[in-house]
């Protein structure tokens, strides 16, 4: 679903490439961690310190690259996104072993290759989830796993879309798309998934200590983290 049947900001909207290319400046200052680490903190399943080959889907700036060079010290880190200008940052984070425009549906990458693929807070920006699940899958060797957390529906649905400010009193939306949690479930398991693991992240006290002018949304659903198995192939 479009998000701006319940946009209730009504910001201009631009896509995603313009969108994240100017957010590229503010970016790392501007996204807080209770977000998504919080939630990668709190998750149990994956077996991080053993991975070797990771991949790090839509990495942005590399916030996540950092996070996964310490949780998983002995693995390579590749890393894919859209958006050359949020690569040029994360390049200069020194913690990937190779970086690649690309989308997230259509990496070009090796099949079977990597034992933990992650996603952060980019699922909102796909019109479609079938695409993702089924590369990720193509991408993930038998057994390995993919993490991914995004910007929750309900706090979409609450009105709050995907946004940032090009200047003082400006702010921007990139286009977004609401995925119930029941359609990422039904992707995944049509792509060969087996959901490990789930969390999800309040508007609690650490949110509020950081976005005072959230109090409306006190206690909603902000972001979720699923942890999915890689079946073997049929
Ligand atoms: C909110 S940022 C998240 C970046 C990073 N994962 C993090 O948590 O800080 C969303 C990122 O998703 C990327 N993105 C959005 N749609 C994409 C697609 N279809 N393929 C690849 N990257 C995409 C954008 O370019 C942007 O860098």
């Amino acid at each position: 679903m479009d998000h701006t049947i319940y946009d209730r900001r009504r910001y201009p909207i631009v896509g995603v490439r313009q969108g994240y290319a100017e957010w590229s400046r503010t970016y790392e200052a501007t996204v807080h961690d209770e977000m998504d680490v919080r939630l990668l903190e709190r998750l149990r399943a994956v077996d991080w310190s053993g991975a070797r080959v990771v991949l790090d889907l839509a990495c942005g700036t590399g916030r996540i690259g950092r996070w996964l060079r310490r949780h998983c010290p002995a693995a390579a880190i590749d890393g894919v996104d859209l958006t050359p200008e949020m690569l040029a940052v994360a390049e200069r984070a020194g913690v990937y072993r190779m970086l690649r425009i690309a989308d997230v549906t259509a990496t070009e990458l090796p099949a079977a290759t990597y034992d933990v693929c992650t996603q952060a807070l980019a699922d909102e920006h796909l019109a479609d989830l079938a695409p993702l699940y089924r590369e990720v899958r193509r991408l993930t060797r038998p057994g390995g796993t993919f993490v991914i957390v995004g910007y929750h529906p309900h706090f979409l649905m609450a009105g709050v879309p995907t946004h940032f400010d090009r200047a003082p009193g400006e702010s921007i939306t990139i286009r977004s798309y609401v995925h119930l949690l029941s359609d990422h479930v039904k992707a995944a398991h049509a792509a060969g998934w087996s959901l490990l693991e789930m969390d999800e992240g309040l508007v609690d006290d650490a949110w509020l200590a950081k976005k005072p002018q959230w109090k409306a949304y006190a206690g909603l659903p902000v972001s979720f983290a699923m942890v999915w198995r890689a079946l073997p192939s049929a």
